[in-house]
């Protein structure tokens, strides 16, 4: 996909989520991400799985709001696949081929690429987001950015 085409979509998104959060003020964290999932599946293209996964206990992440054909992963272990890599270091994780990913947890036969972002407050991860294509290098530091600045507003 190129550049342009990529910062427009997110440049949607961000203008689309500002709106809905002036309009619906004191959102709590469920109703946040749940909006920031739809709107990022609808919007963005090449997405095949969209959610967050939820930081429940100091050693498992447990599934949240997600849009995708697939039944997720319920339970991650910290450090383990990237969404567990992103936790335990608290650094956005981006995968351009799965398949040769060592640390990967497959929920699917589609994924091709994939990008976590890590969900910080006061220097604590609360949850992490995780993003799916079934495009190979699919992701870049563009969305990275777009995407740190999307679930800024959980924070
Ligand atoms: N691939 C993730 C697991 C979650 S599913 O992709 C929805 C990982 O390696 O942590």
């Amino acid at each position: 996909m190129n550049q342009p085409n990529k910062v427009q979509e997110y440049e949607k998104v961000l203008d689309l989520l500002e709106h809905f959060l002036k309009k619906y003020q004191n959102l709590g964290r469920n109703a946040i991400e749940t909006s920031i999932v739809s709107l990022l599946k609808n919007n963005i293209s090449g997405l095949f799985f969209v959610g967050f996964y939820e930081v429940i206990d100091e050693n498992y992440l447990e599934v949240g709001p997600y849009q995708s054909t697939i039944l997720a992963t319920p339970r991650i272990e910290k450090g383990k696949g990237q969404c567990g890599q992103c936790w335990a270091e608290g650094k956005v994780q981006i995968q351009e081929d799965v398949k040769v990913c060592q640390n990967y947890i497959a929920c699917d036969n589609e994924t091709q690429s994939e990008i976590v972002i890590p969900v910080i407050k006061n220097g604590v991860v609360q949850s992490v987001l995780d993003i799916d294509s079934e495009h190979l290098s699919r992701f870049d530091e563009v969305d990275s950015k777009y995407l740190q600045r999307i679930v800024e507003y959980l924070i």
